[in-house]
Protein backbone atom coordinates (compact mmCIF):
# COMPACT_ATOMS: atom_id res chain seq x y z
CA UNK A 1 0.00 0.00 0.00
CA UNK A 2 1.19 3.27 -1.32
CA UNK A 3 0.37 6.58 0.77
CA UNK A 4 -1.11 8.14 -2.36
CA UNK A 5 -2.56 5.08 -4.07
CA UNK A 6 -5.03 6.16 -6.61
CA UNK A 7 -4.66 9.76 -6.41
CA UNK A 8 -3.95 11.47 -8.90
CA UNK A 9 -0.88 14.15 -8.72
CA UNK A 10 -0.14 16.60 -11.25
CA UNK A 11 3.64 17.81 -10.94
CA UNK A 12 4.91 20.91 -13.23
CA UNK A 13 8.13 21.70 -14.58
CA UNK A 14 8.48 17.50 -13.11
CA UNK A 15 10.68 15.63 -15.91
CA UNK A 16 14.03 16.94 -14.06
CA UNK A 17 15.63 18.01 -11.28
CA UNK A 18 13.03 18.88 -7.68
CA UNK A 19 10.59 17.98 -10.07
CA UNK A 20 11.88 14.76 -11.19
CA UNK A 21 12.38 13.75 -7.44
CA UNK A 22 8.62 14.71 -7.08
CA UNK A 23 7.25 12.43 -9.57
CA UNK A 24 9.19 9.83 -9.02
CA UNK A 25 8.53 9.91 -5.00
CA UNK A 26 4.35 10.43 -5.65
CA UNK A 27 5.07 7.05 -8.17
CA UNK A 28 6.76 5.49 -6.13
CA UNK A 29 3.83 5.88 -3.35
CA UNK A 30 0.79 4.83 -5.67
CA UNK A 31 0.25 8.29 -7.24
CA UNK A 32 -1.24 8.46 -10.81
CA UNK A 33 1.24 11.34 -12.02
CA UNK A 34 0.88 13.56 -14.63
CA UNK A 35 4.31 15.15 -15.87
CA UNK A 36 3.93 18.59 -17.14
CA UNK A 37 7.34 19.85 -18.61
CA UNK A 38 8.70 21.45 -21.85
CA UNK A 39 11.15 19.04 -22.39
CA UNK A 40 10.20 16.38 -24.64
CA UNK A 41 13.06 13.77 -23.92
CA UNK A 42 13.46 14.14 -20.56
CA UNK A 43 9.61 14.29 -20.04
CA UNK A 44 9.44 10.93 -21.71
CA UNK A 45 11.87 9.18 -20.33
CA UNK A 46 11.15 10.39 -16.46
CA UNK A 47 7.74 8.50 -17.69
CA UNK A 48 9.84 5.25 -18.52
CA UNK A 49 11.32 6.12 -15.71
CA UNK A 50 8.75 4.85 -13.73
CA UNK A 51 6.80 2.81 -15.98
CA UNK A 52 9.71 0.59 -15.22
CA UNK A 53 9.41 0.55 -11.95
CA UNK A 54 6.32 -0.02 -11.70
CA UNK A 55 4.32 3.32 -11.50
CA UNK A 56 1.99 4.87 -13.48
CA UNK A 57 2.31 8.17 -15.29
CA UNK A 58 1.80 10.49 -18.11
CA UNK A 59 3.73 13.13 -20.17
CA UNK A 60 2.30 16.63 -21.55
CA UNK A 61 4.91 18.26 -23.60
CA UNK A 62 3.51 22.01 -22.68
CA UNK A 63 4.88 25.50 -21.67
CA UNK A 64 3.40 25.98 -18.39
CA UNK A 65 3.76 29.68 -18.69
CA UNK A 66 0.88 29.45 -21.36
CA UNK A 67 -2.81 29.00 -20.36
CA UNK A 68 -3.47 26.59 -23.28
CA UNK A 69 -0.18 24.74 -21.13
CA UNK A 70 -1.89 24.44 -17.61
CA UNK A 71 -5.59 23.71 -18.93
CA UNK A 72 -4.04 21.05 -21.36
CA UNK A 73 -2.40 19.89 -17.99
CA UNK A 74 -5.05 19.35 -15.57
CA UNK A 75 -7.68 18.36 -18.75
CA UNK A 76 -4.90 15.36 -19.17
CA UNK A 77 -5.07 14.50 -15.58
CA UNK A 78 -8.76 14.11 -15.15
CA UNK A 79 -9.14 12.27 -18.46
CA UNK A 80 -7.06 9.61 -17.52
CA UNK A 81 -7.29 9.25 -13.83
CA UNK A 82 -10.30 10.68 -13.15
CA UNK A 83 -9.60 13.82 -11.48
CA UNK A 84 -7.30 15.74 -9.65
CA UNK A 85 -6.08 15.78 -5.67
CA UNK A 86 -2.90 17.09 -5.33
CA UNK A 87 -0.48 19.95 -7.55
CA UNK A 88 2.77 20.37 -7.20
CA UNK A 89 3.50 24.08 -8.62
CA UNK A 90 7.00 23.03 -9.24
CA UNK A 91 8.01 24.69 -12.53
CA UNK A 92 10.17 27.54 -12.86
CA UNK A 93 13.24 29.28 -14.74
CA UNK A 94 16.38 31.62 -13.48
CA UNK A 95 18.52 31.74 -16.93
CA UNK A 96 21.91 32.57 -16.42
CA UNK A 97 21.15 35.90 -18.80
CA UNK A 98 18.67 36.72 -16.02
CA UNK A 99 20.97 37.92 -13.68
CA UNK A 100 21.54 41.34 -13.81
CA UNK A 101 19.57 45.04 -12.63
CA UNK A 102 16.08 45.67 -13.40
CA UNK A 103 17.55 48.67 -15.29
CA UNK A 104 19.29 45.62 -17.69
CA UNK A 105 17.20 43.09 -17.84
CA UNK A 106 14.48 43.12 -20.67
CA UNK A 107 11.15 43.20 -20.41
CA UNK A 108 10.48 39.87 -22.41
CA UNK A 109 13.10 38.35 -19.73
CA UNK A 110 10.83 39.72 -17.25
CA UNK A 111 7.16 38.65 -18.47
CA UNK A 112 8.45 35.33 -19.48
CA UNK A 113 9.95 34.41 -15.88
CA UNK A 114 7.04 35.82 -14.33
CA UNK A 115 4.94 33.79 -16.68
CA UNK A 116 6.87 30.76 -15.74
CA UNK A 117 7.51 30.97 -12.13
CA UNK A 118 4.12 32.96 -11.05
CA UNK A 119 1.46 33.00 -13.67
CA UNK A 120 1.60 28.99 -13.81
CA UNK A 121 0.72 28.74 -10.29
CA UNK A 122 -2.33 30.74 -10.86
CA UNK A 123 -3.62 28.87 -13.66
CA UNK A 124 -2.73 25.57 -11.97
CA UNK A 125 -5.08 26.88 -9.20
CA UNK A 126 -7.57 27.97 -11.89
CA UNK A 127 -8.10 25.08 -13.61
CA UNK A 128 -7.50 22.12 -10.92
CA UNK A 129 -9.67 23.76 -8.11
CA UNK A 130 -13.30 23.09 -9.14
CA UNK A 131 -12.09 19.34 -9.77
CA UNK A 132 -10.85 19.22 -6.25
CA UNK A 133 -14.14 21.08 -4.98
CA UNK A 134 -16.06 17.85 -6.71
CA UNK A 135 -13.84 15.22 -4.16
CA UNK A 136 -14.35 17.27 -1.13
CA UNK A 137 -10.59 18.89 -1.19
CA UNK A 138 -6.86 18.68 -2.62
CA UNK A 139 -3.77 20.13 -1.62
CA UNK A 140 -1.50 22.88 -3.64
CA UNK A 141 2.08 22.96 -2.94
CA UNK A 142 4.59 25.29 -4.74
CA UNK A 143 8.03 25.26 -5.15
CA UNK A 144 9.31 29.54 -3.86
CA UNK A 145 12.28 30.03 -2.81
CA UNK A 146 14.63 31.36 -0.14
CA UNK A 147 14.74 34.47 -2.24
CA UNK A 148 11.32 35.12 -1.66
CA UNK A 149 11.91 35.71 1.78
CA UNK A 150 15.31 37.57 1.56
CA UNK A 151 16.95 38.98 -1.55
CA UNK A 152 20.26 38.97 -3.59
CA UNK A 153 22.09 41.28 -6.04
CA UNK A 154 20.95 41.05 -9.75
CA UNK A 155 17.54 38.72 -9.94
CA UNK A 156 14.95 40.79 -9.87
CA UNK A 157 12.08 39.02 -12.12
CA UNK A 158 12.95 35.98 -10.01
CA UNK A 159 12.87 37.58 -6.51
CA UNK A 160 9.63 39.06 -8.05
CA UNK A 161 8.39 35.74 -8.87
CA UNK A 162 9.40 33.90 -5.49
CA UNK A 163 7.45 36.97 -3.30
CA UNK A 164 4.44 36.63 -5.48
CA UNK A 165 4.29 33.40 -5.28
CA UNK A 166 4.55 32.91 -1.26
CA UNK A 167 1.87 35.60 -1.75
CA UNK A 168 -0.63 33.86 -3.59
CA UNK A 169 -0.30 30.74 -1.50
CA UNK A 170 -1.07 32.93 1.29
CA UNK A 171 -4.30 34.45 -0.10
CA UNK A 172 -5.43 31.21 -1.76
CA UNK A 173 -4.74 29.19 1.92
CA UNK A 174 -7.80 31.26 2.75
CA UNK A 175 -9.94 31.35 -0.28
CA UNK A 176 -10.28 27.84 -0.32
CA UNK A 177 -9.83 26.32 3.41
CA UNK A 178 -13.68 25.85 3.36
CA UNK A 179 -13.38 23.15 0.52
CA UNK A 180 -10.84 21.71 2.46
CA UNK A 181 -7.81 22.65 -0.27
CA UNK A 182 -4.97 22.82 1.64
CA UNK A 183 -2.07 25.77 0.14
CA UNK A 184 1.34 25.56 1.13
CA UNK A 185 5.20 26.25 -0.08
CA UNK A 186 8.42 25.16 -0.09
CA UNK A 187 11.32 26.90 0.28
CA UNK A 188 14.65 25.26 -1.05
CA UNK A 189 18.07 26.12 -0.05
CA UNK A 190 20.50 25.51 -2.99
CA UNK A 191 19.55 22.11 -4.37
CA UNK A 192 21.57 19.86 -7.21
CA UNK A 193 19.43 20.58 -10.01
CA UNK A 194 20.45 21.48 -13.68
CA UNK A 195 19.26 24.53 -13.01
CA UNK A 196 22.04 25.36 -10.46
CA UNK A 197 24.65 23.25 -12.63
CA UNK A 198 23.35 26.11 -15.69
CA UNK A 199 23.65 29.02 -13.59
CA UNK A 200 26.99 28.35 -12.44
CA UNK A 201 28.08 27.54 -15.92
CA UNK A 202 26.62 29.69 -17.46
CA UNK A 203 28.21 32.53 -15.44
CA UNK A 204 31.50 30.94 -16.16
CA UNK A 205 32.63 29.85 -12.59
CA UNK A 206 33.81 26.03 -12.58
CA UNK A 207 30.82 23.67 -11.58
CA UNK A 208 32.21 21.24 -9.47
CA UNK A 209 34.26 24.14 -6.99
CA UNK A 210 31.24 26.14 -6.87
CA UNK A 211 28.80 22.74 -5.85
CA UNK A 212 31.29 22.63 -3.21
CA UNK A 213 31.29 26.11 -1.62
CA UNK A 214 27.84 27.05 -2.63
CA UNK A 215 27.30 23.68 -0.02
CA UNK A 216 28.98 25.11 2.35
CA UNK A 217 27.60 28.40 2.88
CA UNK A 218 24.68 26.24 4.17
CA UNK A 219 25.32 25.59 7.82
CA UNK A 220 24.92 21.69 7.25
CA UNK A 221 27.97 21.83 5.19
CA UNK A 222 26.23 20.44 2.17
CA UNK A 223 23.91 21.44 -1.19
CA UNK A 224 20.80 19.65 -1.21
CA UNK A 225 19.75 17.29 -2.88
CA UNK A 226 16.43 17.11 -5.23
CA UNK A 227 15.28 13.99 -2.96
CA UNK A 228 15.37 16.71 0.30
CA UNK A 229 12.57 18.55 -1.46
CA UNK A 230 10.20 15.50 -2.62
CA UNK A 231 10.35 14.25 0.69
CA UNK A 232 8.79 17.49 2.26
CA UNK A 233 6.61 17.59 -0.52
CA UNK A 234 5.39 14.31 0.10
CA UNK A 235 4.64 14.95 3.48
CA UNK A 236 2.79 18.09 3.08
CA UNK A 237 0.62 16.24 0.43
CA UNK A 238 -0.10 13.66 2.75
CA UNK A 239 -3.09 12.98 5.64
CA UNK A 240 -0.05 13.66 8.28
CA UNK A 241 -0.31 17.71 7.30
CA UNK A 242 -3.92 17.98 7.10
CA UNK A 243 -3.96 20.82 10.01
CA UNK A 244 -1.32 22.77 7.79
CA UNK A 245 -2.10 25.12 4.77
CA UNK A 246 -1.23 29.18 4.48
CA UNK A 247 2.20 28.48 5.60
CA UNK A 248 5.72 27.81 3.88
CA UNK A 249 8.11 25.62 5.07
CA UNK A 250 12.61 26.32 4.29
CA UNK A 251 14.27 23.11 3.47
CA UNK A 252 17.47 24.57 2.88
CA UNK A 253 19.94 23.13 5.56
CA UNK A 254 19.78 25.94 7.84
CA UNK A 255 20.76 29.05 5.54
CA UNK A 256 17.99 31.13 6.42
CA UNK A 257 18.48 30.89 9.95
CA UNK A 258 21.73 32.79 9.13
CA UNK A 259 19.31 35.78 8.30
CA UNK A 260 21.97 38.44 7.51
CA UNK A 261 25.04 37.25 9.03
CA UNK A 262 25.17 35.31 5.85
CA UNK A 263 27.17 38.42 5.23
CA UNK A 264 29.74 38.71 7.54
CA UNK A 265 30.04 35.66 9.20
CA UNK A 266 30.53 32.09 7.66
CA UNK A 267 27.96 28.99 8.21
CA UNK A 268 30.44 27.60 11.03
CA UNK A 269 30.55 30.94 12.88
CA UNK A 270 34.08 32.33 10.83
CA UNK A 271 34.70 35.68 9.55
N1 LIG B 1 17.61 24.26 -7.40
C1 LIG B 1 17.59 25.18 -6.46
O1 LIG B 1 18.62 25.46 -5.81
C2 LIG B 1 16.32 25.92 -6.14
C3 LIG B 1 16.34 26.78 -5.04
C4 LIG B 1 15.18 27.49 -4.72
C5 LIG B 1 14.04 27.30 -5.47
N2 LIG B 1 14.05 26.45 -6.53
C6 LIG B 1 12.81 26.32 -7.30
O2 LIG B 1 12.47 24.96 -7.41
C7 LIG B 1 11.81 24.72 -8.66
C8 LIG B 1 12.50 23.62 -9.42
O3 LIG B 1 13.85 24.01 -9.61
P1 LIG B 1 14.95 23.01 -10.22
O4 LIG B 1 16.24 23.47 -9.67
O5 LIG B 1 14.53 21.60 -10.08
O6 LIG B 1 14.88 23.45 -11.77
P2 LIG B 1 15.47 22.70 -13.06
O7 LIG B 1 15.75 23.75 -14.08
O8 LIG B 1 16.57 21.81 -12.67
O9 LIG B 1 14.22 21.82 -13.54
C9 LIG B 1 13.06 22.50 -13.95
C10 LIG B 1 12.17 21.63 -14.79
O10 LIG B 1 11.15 22.48 -15.31
C11 LIG B 1 11.07 22.34 -16.74
N3 LIG B 1 10.62 23.61 -17.30
C12 LIG B 1 11.29 24.79 -17.31
N4 LIG B 1 10.53 25.74 -17.92
C13 LIG B 1 9.38 25.14 -18.28
C14 LIG B 1 8.20 25.60 -18.92
N5 LIG B 1 8.07 26.86 -19.33
N6 LIG B 1 7.18 24.74 -19.12
C15 LIG B 1 7.30 23.45 -18.70
N7 LIG B 1 8.40 22.96 -18.10
C16 LIG B 1 9.42 23.79 -17.89
C17 LIG B 1 12.48 21.94 -17.15
O11 LIG B 1 12.47 21.29 -18.41
C18 LIG B 1 12.88 21.01 -15.98
O12 LIG B 1 12.39 19.69 -16.18
C19 LIG B 1 11.80 26.07 -9.39
O13 LIG B 1 10.60 26.74 -9.16
C20 LIG B 1 12.94 26.82 -8.72
O14 LIG B 1 12.79 28.22 -8.81
C21 LIG B 1 15.16 25.76 -6.88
Amino acid sequence: MGEFDGKSVIVTGGALGIGGAASEAFAREGANVTILDWNAEAGNAAVDRIVSDGGTAQFIHADAGTTDGCRSCVDAAVDKYGGVNVVFNNVGIQPPDSYVDAVELPEETWDKIIAVNLKSRFLLAKYSIPHMRKVGGGVIISSASVQGLQSMGGVSAYAASKGGDLSLMRQMSLDFAKDNIRVVSVNPGAIDTPMVRNAITGTGGNLEDELISTGLAHPIGRIGQPSDIANMVLFLASDKASFVTGSYFNVDGGFMAMGAWANTVGADGSN
